[in-house]
């Protein structure tokens, strides 16, 4: 098997950012120490965490193991976090962001990201994740969940433009619009969900065509996104599946697959932040971070 988890791409300040890494949001503490370990075991150079997950701490615990174990050193590991929506706002951000580094056990992160836009505090957020970038305790900094009008917003005011916006991103959810726009500002566009949270694995049009390939209609949909140039974050708390979702370097899709899947947008989104209107959403959730009591079923 050819894992190619060192393959980069280059954002808009120069940082290299692994194309694929691992995600785990909706995995615990334990959980997520566990996937690292994985991940980082088969060769995975990127992880992908945020506050909201509550499991920061278990993603610092399975770094430190990971590197330990495969002779890694912190530098050769992409991580990621997030702003979480009950800290913005500029002085928040800055004391709460100490607490985040040390969950996660390290100086800095490679890539910060607000989390959500949540409106009236995001800009200030910016300028914030703007103080820690030229702190040197974020080497990129970024968005997630901003559609076009939230990221001229931040454009407007920047003197560093956003690296990355993180997306729902799947066949079933391509965001053309906000890709076109990312593209045309040098922002990369980061799928969350590739995999729609397991639910587009199902789609029989994609089975068809991964059998064509004889691959997996989860590989099939991250070659998708690598030969669209999303970078990638698929989730599992199976190795087996780690290992399979990292095998998608010996196989290239063809032109007309890609227009094929390309053609299966359908505006699907897996949550319920269709507008992406904070201000509209139930006050609880703004301030409330994930917690996941189910133990993840860990199987070889
Ligand atoms: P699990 O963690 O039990 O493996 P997404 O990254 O889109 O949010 O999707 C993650 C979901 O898809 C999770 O439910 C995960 O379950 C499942 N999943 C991840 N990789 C695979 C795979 N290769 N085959 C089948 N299901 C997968």
């Amino acid at each position: 098997m050819s894992l190619k988890l060192d393959s980069t791409v280059t954002l808009n300040n120069g940082v290299k950012m692994p194309q694929l890494g691992l995600g785990v949001w909706k995995v615990n503490n334990s959980g997520a120490s566990q996937s690292v370990q994985w991940a980082l075991k088969h060769g995975y150079k990127a992880i992908d965490t945020a506050k909201q997950y509550g499991n920061e701490a278990g993603v610092g615990d399975g770094l430190q193991k990971g590197l330990a174990e495969n002779g890694l050193k912190r530098e050769d590991i992409f991580l990621t976090t997030k702003i979480f929506n009950g800290d913005q706002g500029y002085q928040s951000v800055l004391d709460n962001f100490e607490g985040q580094l040390k969950r996660l056990q390290t100086d800095y992160v490679d890539l910060l990201l607000i989390h959500w836009p949540v409106d009236g505090t995001y800009l200030d957020t910016w300028r914030a994740l703007e103080t820690i970038y030229k702190s040197g305790k974020a080497r990129a900094i970024g968005v997630s969940n901003f559609n076009i009008t939230r990221l001229k917003d931040i454009l407007q005011i920047c003197s560093i433009k956003p690296a990355v916006n993180q997306m729902e991103y799947h066949p079933l959810c391509q965001e053309v619009d906000i890709k076109n726009f990312c593209d045309e500002n040098n922002i990369y566009l980061e799928a969350w969900s590739p995999l729609g949270g397991g639910a587009v694995l199902s789609d029989t049009r994609l089975k068809t065509i991964a059998d064509k390939y004889n691959k997996s209609v989860a590989q099939v949909i991250l070659r998708w996104d690598l030969q669209n140039g999303i970078i990638t974050i698929p989730k599992s708390v199976h190795e087996a599946r780690i290992i399979q979702n990292a095998d998608v370097y010996d196989f290239e899709i063809s032109d007309d697959d890609m227009d094929e899947i390309n053609g299966f947008d359908a505006d699907k989104r897996s949550l319920w932040y269709g507008d992406f209107f904070w201000s509209g959403n139930p006050d609880g959730f703004k301030d409330s971070v994930d917690v996941w009591d189910d133990e993840p079923q860990f199987t070889k």
